[in-house]
């Protein structure tokens, strides 16, 4: 029996659970070639002016990172014409997420959040003892007014994910202008812009824009998916100068390490590479779309690298899908999500989902 006594709300938090290692798969069936499609991964991986930049990073290992992150920062100013003082960086925006929840939320605090949604913000309210008030979604998209609505003086911090993940909608920058308005300056609203770069509906961009009016607005972005650097850890927040400051003073000294610096900055400096990553998405996620439909299925219209498809039987799809060697990620009991992976990826997956719906058709 262990004898130290844990914080109660520690008790009550789901671990997270990622999707199902493609070398476990590998293992269980005795094959090499099995595909993840799970965890909305960039199927190109890193460009390879990373590759570069991380072998020029290797000798210094024995240093301490840049823990000020000078010069991605600067990188990244002038890339997002962003002044510097508002820039800061995580361990992937995941640790963002967490951190900004631990130095705004006091225990009996409300957080918002829309639900199907990323679980690290439920899990972030119970870590910091506030109570989580999830918001049902509407046509699978953030409803902003029930949002508006739900907003009482208790709420501290409002999550929204724009793209969602799992359903892969957004909601135009019109209507986050409109919920900013109408939202108390002392609630900090957490934009999690994850998908920013895979999206090309017109309406949504321009958040940033928005920075200097509402300084309880902060925005969230990430190197691990368009930049295909997952494996690396490596986010970051644009907000008020004063809001970074705080968080420089809390985060971990040295949260972003030198080899993940490094790539970020190399990725920032291949525009070339995410255009290639997100041209590629673009059709492989028209291509799932289309054969999904093709199979009489309702896939969810996306902005993203990934599918949401409501089915009666998801996880005994999974499980027809694993033993094929093909790794998706059930979302409960009633719907799939569905990464865009290479064309061969793609292509793999729709065949055997439809040999899959055939066998269960017949039996
Ligand atoms: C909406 C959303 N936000 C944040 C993250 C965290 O990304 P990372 O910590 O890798 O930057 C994810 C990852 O899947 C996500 O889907």
């Amino acid at each position: 029996m262990f004898p130290v006594v844990f914080r109660k709300n520690l008790l009550t938090v789901k671990p997270y659970v990622p999707g199902k290692p493609i070398e476990e798969l590998e293992r269980e069936l005795g094959i090499s070639n099995a595909s993840k499609i799970a965890s909305n991964e960039n199927p190109l991986g890193p460009s390879p002016k990373v590759i570069q930049a991380l072998e020029k990073a290797l000798p210094n290992l024995h240093r301490y990172p840049d823990g000020s992150a000078h010069a991605l920062t600067g990188a990244l100013s002038r890339h997002l014409k962003v002044e510097a003082n508002r820039v800061f960086w995580g361990h992937g925006s995941n640790e963002l997420i967490v951190r900004l929840g631990q130095m705004v939320l006091a225990p009996g605090d409300e957080v918002l959040f829309a639900e199907p949604g990323f679980v690290v913000y439920p899990s972030t309210a119970q870590l910091c003892e506030a109570v989580a008030r999830p918001q049902p979604l509407r046509d699978f998209t953030h409803d902003l007014k029930l949002f508006e609505r739900a907003v009482t003086h208790k709420t501290k911090v409002v999550y929204i994910a724009n793209p969602n993940n799992p359903t892969g909608t957004l909601v135009p920058l019109s209507d986050i202008e409109s919920f900013l308005k109408a939202c108390p300056s002392h609630v900090l609203v957490v934009l999690d812009e994850a998908y920013y770069e895979y999206v090309d509906d017109p309406s949504y961009f321009g958040s940033l824009g928005l920075l200097a009016k509402y300084p309880n607005l902060v925005v969230l972005r990430t190197f691990s998916k368009a930049f295909g650097l997952a494996g690396l850890r490596v986010g970051y927040g644009i907000g008020h100068p004063e809001l970074v400051e705080v968080f420089n003073r809390v985060r971990e000294p040295f949260n972003v390490n030198s080899l993940a610096l490094a790539a970020a900055e190399a990725a920032l400096g291949d525009p070339d590479h995410v255009k290639k990553v997100t041209d590629l998405n673009k059709a492989m996620r028209q291509k799932l779309f289309d054969g999904l439909a093709r199979l009489g299925l309702k896939p969810v219209p996306t902005q993203t690298n990934f599918v949401y498809l409501e089915v009666p039987n998801a996880q005994d799809l999974y499980q027809g899908l694993l033993k094929k060697g093909i790794i998706v990620r059930p979302m409960g009991p009633g719907a799939l999500r569905v990464t865009t992976g290479t064309e061969k990826e793609t292509s793999g997956f729709l065949e055997a989902f439809e040999e899959i719906l055939a066998a269960k058709g017949a039996a």
